[in-house]
């Protein structure tokens, strides 16, 4: 058993190594054909999914993520990188999460998006729908591993924070501190060191509302290794900013006699399969949240009060003028009566 998983981990080191490990998002190489070349791929409990709100499983247990030294800048830059794949950001190991079952320490983030006029780019989506772009803040647990390297094989070995990103009118200064230095790395393989700042601002501000599952990188070798956390709530950057995401990069190197402009690097949501999504917060079965719920319920008790008010004086108003009716007959009989 420890011998095949010994070679197991060895044969996936040599893939990613070797000469094999060539990807793309679209052609030859591209993700319908990543299984070939990264069996893991064709795994059983891959990412992104698609989330149905109304499936999830509210685990009350499961506490606030809380981000530590994410503001605390103890390197004046963090070094962005354009891998042709996404724009990468290197986080320094000051930075750790706790609130997860495990304490873990920062590496990298990185974005997804998608192309100008068309809807999706995120990788995660919430009731089937995509969101523009897409932000990961890759964690290992170090509390059980050295390094990211030994941590990503691991069923328990990484955490991501999954961050859905619309757009708007209003720019995001906290995004923009990364986005103003895209014209730098515009080529595949370029670098620069960018001033620090605080990662935090990029987290939305409910942390206490999110999805967790068990679940995978989302680009090869796609190693089931991840615990994901995808926030309810959304960032927003302006479309302005949105587009220079969308428009700037290359995956491609300088001098590249075919550029290829770096868009659409998201993968499809993969099959749930068996497992279970669990959410920090009570979602309703139409995914709804309690306090829609509570409105809703009451919006309807109220409704059914008015009608059988309405109903109510109604009925009155028919018997009283029923009852009227036959007083008339029945004094103009007794009138006859009294005549006759
Ligand atoms: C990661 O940790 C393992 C185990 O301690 C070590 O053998 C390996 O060299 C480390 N890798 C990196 C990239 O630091
Ligand atoms: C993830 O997998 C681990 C190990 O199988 C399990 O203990 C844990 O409950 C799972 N977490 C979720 C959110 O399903």
């Amino acid at each position: 058993m420890l011998v095949a998983l010994l070679l197991l981990q060895g044969a996936s080191q040599v893939v990613a190594g070797g000469s094999r490990s060539r990807w793309t998002y679209a052609g030859p190489y591209g993700k319908e054909h990543w299984e070939a070349d990264f069996p893991d791929c064709g795994g059983t409990a891959q990412s992104p999914i698609d989330i149905q709100t109304g499936a999830t499983w509210h685990d009350p247990s499961l506490l606030p993520v809380l981000p530590l030294g994410y503001g605390s800048l103890w390197d004046d830059t963090f070094t962005l990188h354009n891998n042709g794949h996404t724009v990468k950001m290197s986080l320094p190991p000051t930075m750790t999460l706790q609130g997860l079952p495990w304490v873990c320490t920062a590496v990298q983030l990185h974005l997804h998006w998608g192309r100008q006029g068309q809807a999706g780019g995120s990788e995660h989506r919430l009731d089937g729908e995509a969101a523009p772009a897409e932000l990961h803040v890759v964690h290992y647990n170090s509390e059980t591993y050295a390094n990211l390297s030994q941590a990503q094989h691991q069923a328990d070995g990484l955490a991501v924070l999954g961050i859905l990103i619309e757009a708007g009118d209003t720019p995001n200064p906290a995004y923009d501190n990364i986005l103003r230095h895209l014209d730098s790395v515009q080529h595949a393989g370029q670098s620069i060191s960018i001033p620090a700042f605080d990662v935090g601002e990029l987290l939305p501000q409910r942390l206490g509302h999110f999805y967790r599952y068990n679940g995978s990188l989302t680009t090869p070798p796609c190693l089931q290794s991840v615990l994901w956390t995808v926030f309810h709530q959304r960032v927003r950057i302006s479309s302005a900013q949105l587009q220079q995401l969308q428009q700037t990069l290359f995956s491609t190197e300088l001098g590249s006699p075919h550029p290829q402009p770096l868009l659409d690097n998201f993968r499809e949501p993969q099959a749930l399969n068996d497992r279970l999504v669990l959410a920090s917060f009570p979602v309703g079965p139409t995914g709804y949240s309690t306090g829609e719920i509570i409105a809703i319920v009451f919006g309807v008790l109220v409704g059914c009060l008015g009608v059988g008010l309405a109903a109510h004086f109604v009925a009155k108003r028919i018997r009283t003028k029923r009852r009227r009716e036959h007083d008339v007959v029945f004094k103009s009989s007794s009138k006859r009566v009294t005549v006759g």
